[in-house]
């Protein structure tokens, strides 16, 4: 039986990062390109999510699309955040579906690697109780190595989202002459702690460096009963890159339309 049907065994579900349309609109200060509107036809091409990183420099996600999102939205929201006070008081008043701890470096291009939970494990305690006593669902972004999806489980997540940043890298050649080597023991950290994650009772999500080629070994994981291992994937880059090859068509006969019938 095939999963790419709505029908048992469960598929995957597509959470869409829409960071990078705000990445281009923060670059000219510009009222478009508007989020609400990717979102929409985020959605409307069956995306189940959508994703967004509300960092503390607000470099791109600004607070207001934050609250424009939760009003618009049809589809559940997954709030990317680091655990601070300042960040739990916006998630408890907006209220998203879940939101997913990130640790974050304002020096960082993206986000460089899974939390550190035994350095934090206070701070990461705290904040998952606050959230949960909201009614928000909490997704801990970690390594894929099985005492942290272990650590993850004790601190009482509900899920994990496993950073898949190094076997992406690996797959794209960007690790230097050892990236074909990373590919399979990459690959293979990362199934072993999403069996750990679902055996010990997460939800387990992957995200980060995902393209159209080197996401299908992923999503092809099964569990025994045949349904996706992965939950959830959480892609951006590759999407909204990939938006700007195949929306350029329509979007230069428009201009032309703009230029010869104003
Ligand atoms: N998941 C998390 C936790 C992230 O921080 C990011 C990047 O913002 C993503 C998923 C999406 O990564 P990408 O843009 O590389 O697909």
């Amino acid at each position: 039986m095939s999963r790419s049907g709505s029908s048992f065994p469960a598929a995957s579900r597509l959470g869409v990062n829409i960071d990078h349309v705000a990445t281009l609109r923060q670059l000219r200060g510009t009222p478009y390109p508007s989020l609400v509107e990717a979102a929409r036809i985020v959605e409307t091409a069956g995306g189940e999510q959508i994703t967004i990183h509300l960092r503390e420099d607000r470099r791109h996600i600004q607070d207001q699309d934050v609250v424009d999102l939760r009003k618009s939205l049809k589809v559940m929201m997954n709030l990317e955040m680091a655990a601070t006070d300042a960040m739990v008081k916006i998630a408890t008043k907006i209220k998203p579906e879940w939101v997913c701890l990130v640790p974050e470096k304002r020096t960082e291009v993206t986000t460089e690697g899974g939390l550190d939970l035994k350095k934090n494990r206070s701070r990461m305690a705290k904040t998952i109780e606050k959230l949960k006593k909201a009614k928000i669902k909490v997704s801990l972004f970690v390594e894929p190595t099985v005492s942290v999806v272990t650590q993850s489980h004790d601190l009482g997540a509900d899920a994990v989202e496993l950073h898949t940043g190094q076997y992406c890298l690996a797959t794209q050649g960007a690790l230097g002459k050892k990236s074909a080597s990373r590919v399979k023991p990459e690959f293979e950290r990362i199934e072993k702690a999403a069996r750990h994650g679902v055996q010990l009772g997460l939800h387990v999500h992957a995200g980060h460096g995902f393209d159209y080629e080197n996401v299908r070994s992923v999503a092809a994981l099964e569990r025994s009963d045949r349904s996706a291992l992965i939950e959830e994937f959480n892609i951006g880059h590759a999407i909204v890159c990939r938006a700007a090859l195949v929306g350029m068509e329509r979007a230069v006969r428009e201009m032309i339309a703009s230029i010869r019938a104003p």
